[in-house]
């Protein structure tokens, strides 16, 4: 992507004058938009969706990509199947949505339809290379047999731009013209339909239909419903269906149920135009709904009445610099700004990564608000929360900060779902139940958005009540909903891995992640409880906090391959009567069967990740940890060890916290030098830019929260205070309209002044190395003075962020 280099040297954070405010406003919010590259993470399994979608939206349209299509597009040089208008992102297991693609063809072979190949298996066609371009509210791409499709959404529509060119060949009556023919088919990218019926008008070419599908990570199955609506230069020659590789003009209309094919026969319709001129345009609308095949046409009648590629794209332009312009950096090299071209590139770089990452944070949560077919209810509803075990750990977190309006309502969804389904969701794709992986974690978003001000219209007592089922009923199938050994959790005090659980089934595995995680959703609760003058709950659920300490077994070693790694004591698996077993405290760490913790049922006791990771989970109690494995210095040497050892991947998203926890040690500038090891060692431009899925902005989120040098302990209100990766940062707050400055003092953009030497907060000394939320909320300035070693600043145990032992 072309960057405007007059765009990296505005300083944004001088006083303007009142007349420059509007100018400076402009080039602020022109700024991040223009850096982002939505193809980042495209390529090895990052799964990131590439194509065109508002903030939230539903919509998101793009090419579906033949492997590795979780996201629908990947930068793989796989060829395209097709044109599919909803999508997730950055998902691992099974592909998502992608349903009733769109193909394109510039004519059929002998002037016959069935010169066209219809079934997905056989119609793929190559990329053109080098013809692949997205920025957000916009992607596009050429094939091989001539089309190039442009693509842009509105919240509930995809709207495409087929043109021909290059290879584009018809074989219409007319010399050297085109015959285009487009198709929908009812399809979707995991090959999950079920049933489904589709139509096509004659005159007008619209063509309407329904399919019932499965959702990628969870159980049931979800109805969808399309309107698309064709507009060429030449009018409509035929209109038609098709089932497996036929296709003819009559009927008009077709049905397909369940039947024992593999995948489920082809079938849909067809709108085929008579000739056009090569370079014309063929224009697709598709309205979406889960309600009906009349609301998705409305959807696409009212959101893009003439079919305005210009105007579409506008106001998807518009709708992203609105939500980033929240944010401004001054990416400035330095205040000598001869020579240094290649910091300038790396600075280019870096940003390319931050806003980016910003920009996936804010992919999903889809916003479905009017599309639940599942219940009446006027409160909002958002879905692809996928899953929550990913993104409670920085995407709510970052939304809160970025988009707190955005939040407000997610977090309503998340207990208008309650209130229905019974049950907060843990992951939830496509209105149905998505799997658990660990704890209820959905406490820790509301909580964590509790303490953050998000309170506009919540009904938080409702909210508190959705805590408190988590921590008190099981459900009967705990894979769904809620967590899982809850006798043993209020007996025990830890999820025993011989467990003796007749209250409610499940997948009977990771004993110790579900114990660490229930351990930090209950001190999630106690904090809402003392907010809320509960003190019996605040006593009873920071008690049972405690219960981390109760799966450490303080004699255990760890080797890697028979060297000692000079570390005892890890979390192991405790039995019903009280002994431990063992699990290799390296076992699932990528030295040693780094794919064996998974969701089956021989997952062992740990998920995605080894006891060695596991250990360190104690997020409310850093203070009781620290000394549980031997004090501060052991601390740092451990965690180091983890770092540098190989045992951690920072692709999974349990290690972002690891990354800060040597702020809890007093030593803040280790934290800071982890965070540049990472970045942009792991996170860089390419489209294999991030380690591992996306997750939904996971990852997206991580890097951006890491640059801005405030990670925060999500679920409580810290954030860690490390360098900003730019001079000055800052962040605009939508309840309040307050602006929060971070501005750097002695910045270098090599990056040898990483060090916090001091630090005043408006003016006066600052030496915590965490901030609370309030910054945010009333804005002001948090200057660090920046040296190139360690200091004292940040040290001492006043300055570090609480811990729960230590009240
Ligand atoms: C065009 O149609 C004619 C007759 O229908 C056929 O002989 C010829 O092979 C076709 N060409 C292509 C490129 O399909
Ligand atoms: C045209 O088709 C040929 C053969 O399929 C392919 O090698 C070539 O790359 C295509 N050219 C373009 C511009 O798509
Ligand atoms: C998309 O939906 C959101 C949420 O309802 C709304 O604020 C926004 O204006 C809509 N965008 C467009 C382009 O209609
Ligand atoms: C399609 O399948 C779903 C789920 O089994 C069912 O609810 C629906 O009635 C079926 N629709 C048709 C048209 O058969
Ligand atoms: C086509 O539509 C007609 C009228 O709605 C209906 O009676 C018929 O069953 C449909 N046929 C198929 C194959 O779906
Ligand atoms: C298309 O529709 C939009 C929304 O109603 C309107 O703002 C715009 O002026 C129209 N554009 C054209 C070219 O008619
Ligand atoms: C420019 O940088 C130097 C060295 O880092 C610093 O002393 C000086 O204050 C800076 N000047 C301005 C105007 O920021
Ligand atoms: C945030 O919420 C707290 C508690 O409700 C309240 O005391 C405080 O005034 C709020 N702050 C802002 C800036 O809204
Ligand atoms: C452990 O030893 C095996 C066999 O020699 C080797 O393949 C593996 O890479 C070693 N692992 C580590 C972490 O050193
Ligand atoms: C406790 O239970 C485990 C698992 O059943 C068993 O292996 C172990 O021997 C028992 N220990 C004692 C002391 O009974
Ligand atoms: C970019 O990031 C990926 C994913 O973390 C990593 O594998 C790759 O080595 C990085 N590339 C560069 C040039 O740093």
């Amino acid at each position: 992507m072309a960057v405007l280099s007059f765009l990296t040297c505005i300083a944004l954070f001088a006083s303007f004058r009142a007349s420059h405010v509007a100018a400076s406003r402009q080039l602020k919010s022109a700024n991040g938009y223009y850096f982002v590259d939505p193809l980042i993470g495209t390529r090895n399994g990052g799964h990131v969706f590439a194509g065109a979608t508002l903030p939230f939206g539903m919509a998101k349209a793009v090419a579906d990509a033949t492997s590795d299509n979780q996201g629908g597009y990947a930068s793989n040089g796989s060829p395209v199947s097709g044109f599919s208008h909803m999508h997730d992102s950055g998902t691992g297991g099974a592909s998502s949505l992608g349903n009733f693609p769109l193909f394109v063809y510039p004519g059929c072979n002998n002037d016959d339809i069935n010169g066209c190949i219809f079934p997905k298996t056989e119609r793929f066609v190559q990329v053109v290379e080098g013809s692949v371009s997205a920025r957000p509210g916009y992607f596009s791409i050429g094939l091989q047999n001539g089309v190039k499709a442009e693509i842009t959404t509105s919240n509930h529509t995809a709207l495409y731009k087929f043109t021909f060119f290059g290879n584009a060949t018809g074989n219409a009556t007319v010399d050297g013209s085109l015959s285009p023919l487009i198709i929908v088919d009812l399809t979707d990218l995991p090959d999950t339909r079920s049933n489904g019926t589709a139509s096509v008008d004659p005159d007008s070419g619209r063509m309407t239909g329904t399919g019932t599908f499965q959702p990628s990570f969870g159980i049931g199955t979800y109805t969808l419903h399309f309107c698309a609506d064709v507009q060429g230069t030449g009018p409509i020659r035929d209109t038609g269906v098709f089932i497996n590789n036929r296709g003819g003009s009559e009927p008009k209309n077709i049905t397909v149920q369940q039947d024992n094919n593999s995948p489920p026969v082809p079938a849909g319709t067809y709108a085929w135009f008579d000739q056009v001129e090569s370079g014309s345009e063929v224009m697709a609308r598709v309205g979406l709904s889960f309600i009906s095949s009349e609301k998705a046409c409305q959807n696409g009648e009212a959101e893009i009445p003439n079919f305005s590629f210009e105007d579409t794209l506008v106001t998807a332009e518009e709708a992203w610099k609105n939500k980033l312009e929240v944010i401004s950096i001054d990416a400035t090299i330095s205040n000598d700004t001869a020579g240094a071209i290649n910091d300038a590139t790396t600075m280019n770089d870096l940003q390319t990564i931050f806003w980016s990452g910003v920009y996936r944070a804010m992919i999903s949560p889809q916003d479905y608000t009017g599309e639940n077919p599942l219940w009446e209810s006027d409160e909002p509803y958002y879905d692809s929360y996928y899953c929550i075990w990913d993104s409670f750990r920085s995407i709510h977190p970052f939304i809160t900060l970025v988009d707190p309006y955005s939040q407000t309502l997610m977090i309503r969804s998340l207990i208008d779902i309650y209130r229905h389904e019974g049950w907060l969701p843990d992951c939830r794709m496509s209105l149905c139940k998505g799997f658990t992986q660990g704890g209820s974690n959905a406490d820790v978003v509301l909580v964590d958005a509790y303490l953050k001000n998000i309170t506009q219209d919540v009904d938080w007592v409702t909210g508190y009540e959705a805590l408190i089922k988590d921590a008190e009923v099981e459900p009967q199938v705990w894979d769904l909903e809620g967590r899982g050994g809850l006798y043993s959790w209020k007996t025990l005090g830890y999820i025993p891995a011989d467990d003796f659980d007749p209250y409610g089934n499940g997948v009977m595995t990771r004993s110790i992640s579900r114990t660490v995680e229930y351990a930090y959703n209950d001190f999630c609760i106690a904090e809402m409880a003392e907010a809320l003058g509960k003190q019996d709950d605040y006593e009873k659920y920071v008690e049972r906090s405690g219960n981390w300490l109760n799966l450490y077994e303080e004699g255990q070693a760890s080797d890697i391959n028979g060297t000692d790694t000079g570390f005892t004591g890890f979390a192991q698996p405790k039995y019903l009567n009280g002994t431990f077993g063992l699990q290799d405290p390296i076992f699932c760490s990528p030295l040693l069967n780094f794919d064996s913790c998974y969701l089956n049922t021989n997952g062992h006791e740990t998920y995605e990740g080894s006891s060695w990771l596991y250990t360190f989970f104690a997020p409310h109690d850093m203070a009781a940890l620290i000394t549980t494995l031997g004090g501060p210095d052991t601390f740092v040497s451990r965690l180091d060890y983890l770092h540098e050892s190989g045992l951690l991947y920072i692709g999974d998203e349990q290690a972002f916290l690891t990354v800060y926890q040597y702020h809890y040690a007093g030593r803040p500038a280790k934290s800071a030098e982890r965070i540049h090891s990472y970045i942009p060692s792991q996170f860089n431009t390419t489209t294999a830019g991030i380690p591992g899925n996306d997750d939904s902005g996971a990852m997206g989120s991580f890097v951006a929260l890491s640059m801005l040098g405030i990670f925060p302990n999500p679920g409580q209100d810290v954030y860690f205070i490390t360098p900003p990766f730019f001079r000055s940062v800052s962040l605009t707050n939508g309840m309040t309209g307050k602006m929060a400055t971070i501005r750097s003092v002695g910045f270098d953009a090599a990056y040898t002044n990483i060090y916090i030497q001091s630090a005043k907060l408006n003016g006066e000394v600052y030496t915590k190395n965490y901030l609370t939320h309030s910054f945010f909320l009333e804005g002001g300035t948090l200057e660090l003075v920046l040296g190139p070693v360690e200091s004292s600043w940040g040290t001492r145990g006043e300055d570090v962020p609480p811990s729960v032992s230590m009240r």
